[in-house]
């Protein structure tokens, strides 16, 4: 019984006005809801109206302030189970309904809904989570005006939230009690609803707004980490400034807070004028945060900041337009980070996270369409598809039409969208107006799931002096989808000549092209094959193809390896001098990987090493040098392998590599490590964090050629380290070699860092991920320690996630335990947690393209979990739909 696009129908009653009142209890929460309902003209006259409900225990329901008796319900008037309230005949006018539930936010471990973190009283509606709270039409196509009343012991929960502005507040006479009134003037749909009740730190800030709004900015944390919330106030109002003038927006109410809570399925959520964060994504300092925490940091609070008016303002008609919010949100705040940070760097990061997360995805047997058209649990399709692929598609339609019509139909967007409920049509449809295109084609991007494979032939006619390239693009078949019709793909491209420029491309140059296309330097392929030739080539160039990875594409072009070098060298495209630093490396690893397998030794190639010095000689950008010398991940290379695969014989190789590179830029890797040693104070901007992370990954490689000398080097950086990220990648280094010193430096660390969960989260992981036989028991061992909690997402995701997801040989040993491991676990958590459980379970999704056996004991790992009777909708969902 999944839910259905197609059978999308408009809500027969709306709920203008929502009253609620909250009175806070750890075990019995009373939560009074009014309702304000009437028919809605575009649902159907008499229907039933039919609320939404999740757990839930009804103590008292009135309509129109007559009471329903709940102990003998007269079923032509209603029916009642914890996951449904129904009102046979309602008022065929405006009505009101007056329900009263209680839960106990102590017993919800699923941490949806009303829950406790700490101490605290805070709530996780999206998607299906207010439902778990009172009864309601919980979707996101009833947008409704809420006024909230929280009731608290004053000594318990100080500080009381919700969404909007607070209107009242006081002292309950003769009581230890205290309330606070809130109102949000903006319609909302539940999902967007949350509130707040807890003792905890706040630091305060302003923001006034281009038109002249006064904002208080408010973020609240545990207590004694006020100071740690710093850098998330500056990322804040930065976010704040910068959607004014990058998209005309403003923030529309007089007070904005958020709050961090340690326990938290996901990443952080929007609600309307009060975010809740997971306290990862919040707290900062020097010398507990790394530089990418920080990015993190910025990057999240952005998001969650830019949904205000993508996701709140205009929100989703469904959940199958969950891209609408997400996809574009991610592409703003992606947008933001390459304004604050370099933006050529920052592409490379997006490009590798997207393959990383999403290609699999796009490539096994949990692919779905960017809007997909189906679902059983909706909290499944929270992922890199929809985030992540969806903000491509959206930079891919900003290069198809150009920045100014991109701009133009987003103006247009806001313009006739806000206060709506939207789908991808509407936006699809502002687009085609302001670029007076048709996007038919471009509307595939969101209903064909899978990568399209591009693949493209050169051939330089001397004599005649011509340069063809021949384009071709295909997509595999996914679940459900057995025939895909080719999607418009802009290539952007360039010839790099002998003399190292780029050619220049002229129309009439060339034959097959248009003016326009080459004075972009950006083709367009809609059809399965295109051919281009240009004219009056002197000497045979070198192309440079899908610079600025303009299209969310597998690119297969036979290059030869001194045309990678070239590119290397001299590409003006610096994704693709990294791209093709990243090619010429795969291209070596999947040969050594060949031999490995048939028992030889991976090869050497000292050109590859020549090019990383060159790099590391030229000096220019250390953040874009430290992505050039950083090698494919293992998951990289058996992404790249794509069938058959052995994750021991790509870690055998990649190893090999990186100590011979190691080995051939000992000393320029000593000299670079040498010259970017740490010489002014801790700031987190991203040219400081660069220069960090080429010195890192200078002596990652360093350490790979010689082991005693560069963990003495990552040992005496462990010991003065006053930077988290100085200190955490000396203790990766001396994580992956056995011995005592590795045990005193695990143990040094923990004792500096005891009592900061978030720290002893990289602890975690960083031991998860050592690429030993022992790593599985190390991995339970330090599942019974005291600062491990499986209750806890934040631990469950850096010990058992990290080991699941970045141990490839451990997770994927060949005795099975690994997989054993994991689903156990998945089955145990799936009683708390599902949500996380389920995202756990999807460590799977690429145990398809893994050799005989492993494929087979992972494939009888995933049939156990299927088999269990009291799976969750969300486990079920991600077991069936892997064995499918
Ligand atoms: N809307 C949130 C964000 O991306 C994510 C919330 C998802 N939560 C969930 N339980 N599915 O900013
Ligand atoms: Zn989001």
């Amino acid at each position: 019984e999944p839910v259905r696009l197609k059978d999308y129908r408009a809500p027969d009653y709306l709920i203008d006005k929502v009253d609620l009142d909250v009175k806070l209890h750890a075990t019995a929460t009373k939560v009074v809801s009014r309702l304000a309902v009437r028919p809605n003209p575009k649902g159907r006259p008499g229907a039933s109206l039919v609320l939404d409900g999740d757990g839930l225990v009804a103590k008292r329901i009135a309509l129109d302030g007559r009471e329903l008796d709940l102990q003998r319900l007269d079923p032509a008037t209603a029916l009642l189970t914890p996951d449904q309230l129904t009102i046979i005949a309602p008022p065929d006018r405006p009505f009101t309904l007056e329900i009263e539930t209680e839960i106990d936010p102590s017993a919800n471990t699923r941490l949806m809904g009303l829950y406790r973190s700490g101490s605290a009283y805070c709530t996780q509606c999206e998607a299906e989570g207010f439902r778990r709270i009172t009864y309601f039409l919980d979707r996101p196509d009833v947008l409704s005006v809420y006024t909230v009343r929280l009731e608290a012991e004053l000594a318990e929960a100080p500080l009381l939230l919700s969404n909007g502005n607070k209107i009242a507040e006081g002292k309950i006479e003769g009581t230890s009690r205290h309330f606070a009134l809130w109102s949000d003037p903006f319609p909302k749909p539940s999902y967007l609803f949350a509130l707040v009740g807890g003792d905890l730190g706040s630091i305060h800030d302003e923001f006034t707004t281009r038109s002249g709004r006064k904002v208080a900015l408010g973020i609240h944390v545990e207590h004694g980490k006020e100071a740690f919330a710093a850098y998330a106030m500056d990322a804040l109002k930065r976010s704040m400034a910068w959607d004014e003038t990058a998209f005309g927006r403003e923030y529309d109410l007089d007070i904005f807070n958020i709050v961090a809570v340690s326990d938290f399925n996901m990443g952080a959520m929007e609600n309307k004028g009060l975010n809740i964060f997971n306290d990862k994504y919040v707290l900062a300092s020097p010398s507990t945060a790394t530089d990418t925490d920080y990015a993190h940091i910025e990057a999240v609070i952005a998001h969650e900041y830019f949904h205000n008016w993508t996701g709140n303002r205009i929100t989703c008609r469904d959940w199958f337009q969950l891209c609408l919010k997400e996809g574009l949100t991610v592409f703003r705040d992606h947008e933001f980070s390459s304004d604050m940070r370099s933006r050529p760097v920052h592409r490379i990061a997006d490009v590798r996270a997207l393959r990383a997360q999403q290609f699999p995805e796009d490539a096994g047997p949990l692919a779905h369409n960017v809007r997909p058209d189906a679902y059983l649990e909706i909290n499944n399709f929270y992922t890199a598809t929809i985030y992540e692929k969806g903000a491509e598609i959206i930079r891919l339609l900003k290069v198809l039409i150009g920045d100014e019509a991109f701009r133009k139909g987003m103006d247009l967007y806001f313009d006739r969208y806000d206060g709506t409920a939207a789908t991808i049509e509407d936006f699809i449809s502002c687009f085609a107006e302001t670029a007076q295109r048709d996007l038919t084609q471009f509307s595939l991007w969101y209903n064909q799931a899978g990568t399209p494979l591009v693949e493209v032939a050169a051939a330089y006619d001397a004599a005649a002096r011509t340069f063809t390239l021949d384009f071709s693009q295909s997509c595999k078949p996914t679940p459900g989808q057995d025939v895909k019709e080719p999607f418009v793909i802009p290539i952007a491209l360039g010839l790099v000549a002998e003399g190292h420029g780029d050619l220049k491309l002229a129309a009439s140059d060339s034959d097959g092209a248009s003016v326009a296309e080459l004075s972009r330097g950006v083709i367009e392929l809609t059809t399965a094959q295109r051919r281009i030739v240009f004219t009056n080539v002197a000497s045979r160039p070198v192309p440079s193809l899908l610079r600025g990875f303009s299209a969310p594409v597998r690119l297969n072009y036979a290059a030869s390896e001194s045309d990678l070098l070239t590119l290397i060298s001299h590409d003006s495209d610096s994704f693709n001098r990294w791209q093709a630093a990243q090619t010429y490396a795969s291209r070596l690893l999947l040969r050594s990987v060949e031999l490995v397998r048939a028992g030889g030794v991976s090869i050497r190639d000292e050109s590859f090493s020549g090019a990383l010095r060159r790099v590391l000689e030229d000096n220019a950008d250390p953040a874009f040098a430290a992505q050039v010398i950083t090698l494919p991940s293992e998951a990289d290379i058996a992404r790249e392998i794509g069938q058959d695969v052995d994750p021991d014989a790509i870690h055998v190789a990649r190893e090999a590599l990186r100590k011979a590179i190691g080995r051939d830029l000992r000393e320029i890797l000593l000299a670079t490590y040498a010259r970017l040693a740490e010489n002014a104070p801790y700031s987190p901007d991203a040219a400081a964090a660069g220069r960090r992370a080429l010195r890192n990954a200078a002596l990652d490689l360093f350490v790979a050629g010689d082991p005693v000398e560069g963990a003495s080097l990552a040992a005496r950086q462990f010991e003065s380290a006053d930077t988290m990220t100085n200190e955490i990648a000396a203790l990766g280094v001396l994580a992956h070699t056995p011995g005592r010193e590795r045990d005193a430096a695990l143990e040094a660390f923990y004792r500096a860092h005891e009592g900061d969960a978030l720290v002893i989260d990289k602890w975690f992981a960083l031991q998860a991920m050592i690429p030993e036989a022992d790593a599985l028991n190390r991995v339970r061992r330090l599942m019974a320690h005291r600062a491990f909690s499986i209750a806890n997402p934040n631990r469950v995701r850096a010990l058992i996630g990290a080991f699941a997801a970045g141990n490839q040989t451990q997770f994927n040993a060949l005795d099975g335990s690994g997989y054993d491991f994991i689903t156990g676990i998945v089955v145990d958590l799936d009683r708390k947690n599902p949500q996380v459980a389920a995202r756990l379970l999807s460590a799977f999704k690429s145990w398809r393209t893994l050799e005989a056996k492993r494929r087979g004991l992972a494939e009888a790992a995933l049939r156990r979990v299927a088999g269990v009777g009291t799976l969750s909708p969300d486990v079920k969902d991600i077991a069936e739909r892997s064995l499918a």
